[in-house]
């Protein structure tokens, strides 16, 4: 998730590009930098935000320092991945006599034997990233074609990338390619030629787009632009009008960021998964074994929805690894005086890996001689330098304060460590193991089928914004996944809504039941759909409206609740995962039929730095 912008045209490159950058920082921030070209060759700023200070704030300062006069350049805003936020590890990158750039979005997968194949040819590198090949790659193929350069460069990586390059013998050229990460074209008045991973970075310079397709190249050269496939074979393509608006158009032409990020899931989950099975089909984490040696009891802690995430964690661990294992709210865990030492394995979660109370509980689970294993999807974050070891998350950049995809990744991650500890522990039939994995590998698809079917879960939210209150029901893993779908509700929808484990609704909460108190039940663990049938008729019997969230074989369901939104089939153990989705949903159109300001809702901000 970071951003690319790059200029090639009559005027001056830098401010452009800086502009552009800045439109684009919501896609990743950590680091930025910009390259143009020049008779003499690139020249380069680039920095990672220092002390407090945003990597862009620095860079618009260093700009100065460009040659004012270059019109053509690159520019990159960067999400750490392969690397940690430094300034080296910023983009562009460079190859070993400075003569070619590269900009470049996306993960190379194949970049270690890359590496190593062209340090052996003599290339010096100055970065710890995958990226950082394709500029030397291009170097090693150019024989005075850039185009041609890149194709053969194409030829050799994998994985998925938009890339944008340029090379000091081409001026007024840049040579860009994409699969699997967004890329345009934006055609400027008087030849002026834009090339950015999003229509925000071009918007105040034109409205006439090219958008990319996987397996395209396009070469900006000399006021023109061409198209081809990765053979050279030429593509015709039509220019769009973009008619949003600026703001709008950061959101990709979503209304919200969260709606935007929810839709975002079976690309996130994708990612996370990414490279954690090995080729026998185990799960490997990038975690030395000896880091959890001798490890005889695990404690997860996190705040809001990331505790949510351990609550499912502490289940998986259980069942699977057969490890005692304890959830805890990090703001109570520390003035619990909890029972730790060096045979208790923390889990910390966190998305931002900078709350506050998530810290504190990181620094008592330390001083009392934890092994402390952090679960975040912020490169750089305080948590993950002070961590032993790092699990991250790659959902990307997550702006809306809901958090959505960032906690469907975080129980991805959960259920590869509970299946990783159980492997390690010969707790679990490595058959079983497979077959998770497998099916851990086709969840975005069945995330995407749902995302299909947003329309019934926006009649499904009308009631639900006219209420006062809300119940989310559930037993085992559907219960931990109702809390969740109830702090989604409340955030946004700033309608009460508790969660309770659905046998104990009739020990004193059934009270509140009414005609006007929507019950959302959750139904999806194949042991517990009679126990929670029975607590659906209790609702009933009450007069209750009940909306269901259900598995597909859960038929019974479908003749006592008054709607069910069927989830497509998934194991009690996955269930989580995908039944989140309908529930993040319901609560995102009962808080735009409320006219609530969803991304940033009343009170709450994306990063709690105070306890
Ligand atoms: C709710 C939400 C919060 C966060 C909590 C912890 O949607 O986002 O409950 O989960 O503030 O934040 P992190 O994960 O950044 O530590």
């Amino acid at each position: 998730m970071c951003g690319i912008v790059g200029y090639a045209g009559r005027r001056p490159a830098a401010p452009l590009l800086l502009a552009g950058l800045q439109k684009l920082e919501y896609r990743g921030y950590d680091s930025a930098g910009i390259a143009l070209l020049t008779p003499e060759g690139v020249r380069v700023v680039k920095t990672a935000g220092h002390d407090g200070v945003m990597a862009m704030e620095i860079l618009a300062g260093q700009i100065d320092r460009l040659p004012a006069e270059a019109t053509t350049g690159i520019g990159h805003t960067r999400w750490a991945t392969h690397g940690r936020p430094t300034d080296n590890n910023a983009h562009p990158h460079l190859d070993t006599a400075g003569e070619f750039a590269v900009v470049h979005n996306g993960i190379i997968e194949n970049y270690l034997p890359l590496r190593a194949r062209l340090r052996e040819a003599g290339c010096v590198f100055q970065s710890e990233t995958d990226s950082e090949t394709v500029v030397h790659l291009l170097a090693h193929y150019y024989r005075g074609d850039l185009a041609e350069a890149l194709r053969r460069t194409l030829a050799d990586i994998s994985g998925s990338f938009a890339l944008v390059g340029m090379c000091r013998h081409h001026p007024g050229q840049l040579v860009a390619a994409r699969r699997n990460a967004p890329l345009i074209v934006g055609a400027g008045a008087e030849g002026d030629f834009f090339v950015a991973s999003d229509i925000p970075a071009v918007l105040t310079e034109t409205r006439e787009v090219y958008v990319l397709e996987d397996g395209e190249m396009a070469v900006v050269s000399d006021g023109a632009v061409s198209f081809s496939d990765f053979a050279g074979t030429a593509r015709a393509k039509t220019v769009m009008r973009v008619t949003w608006d600026a703001a709008a158009a950061e959101k990709g032409g979503y209304e919200h960021f969260m709606l935007k990020e929810i839709d975002e899931q079976p690309r996130a989950l994708q990612d996370t998964l990414y490279g954690r099975v090995n080729r026998s089909g185990l799960v490997d984490l990038g975690i030395r074994a000896e880091f959890f040696a001798g490890v005889e009891r695990v404690a997860l802690v996190g705040c809001g929805t990331a505790y949510h995430a351990g609550l499912i964690g502490r289940e998986l661990l259980e069942a699977w690894a057969q490890l005692p294992a304890e959830t805890a709210i990090a703001s109570e865990f520390r003035y619990r005086r909890p029972l730790l030492d060096e045979h208790t394995l923390v889990v910390l979660i966190s998305q931002s890996g900078e709350t506050a109370d998530t810290l504190a509980a990181l620094h008592e689970a330390r001083k009392n001689g934890a092994r402390v294993l952090v679960v975040t999807n912020v490169v750089g974050s305080t948590a993950a330098r002070e961590a032993d070891e790092v699990l991250f998350t790659w959902a990307g950049p997550e702006i809306a304060v809901a958090s959505t995809k960032a906690y469907t990744t975080q129980l991805e991650v959960m259920v590869l460590l509970a299946l990783y500890l159980a492997t390690a522990r010969g707790r679990l039939a490595a058959e079983y193991s497979a077959a998770l994995l497998a099916e851990l590998q086709a969840l975005p698809a069945k995330i995407t089928e749902i995302l299909s079917r947003k329309e019934q879960l926006r009649r499904m939210a009308v009631p639900i914004s006219r209420a006062g209150s809300a119940f989310f029901i559930g037993r085992g893993l559907d219960w931990a996944v109702a809390l969740e779908g109830a702090l989604k509700l409340k955030e946004i929808s700033y309608i009460h809504a508790e969660a309770y484990a659905a046998g104990e609704l009739k020990h004193g909460t059934l009270a509140l039941v009414t005609a006007d108190t929507p019950v959302l039940a959750v139904a999806t663990q194949r042991a517990l759909y009679d126990k929670t049938l029975s607590n659906v008729e209790e609702v009933k019997a009450r007069e209750g409206r009940v909306l269901a969230v259900a598995a597909s074989d859960n038929r019974e369901l479908g003749d006592a609740a008054d709607e069910v939104f069927w989830l497509p089939p998934v194991s009690d153990a996955l269930a989580p995962l995908v039944t989140i989705v309908p529930l993040q949903l319901i609560a995102y159109y009962a808080a735009v039929l409320r006219g609530n300001h969803v991304d940033k809702p009343r009170n709450l901000a994306k990063t709690v730095t105070t306890e």
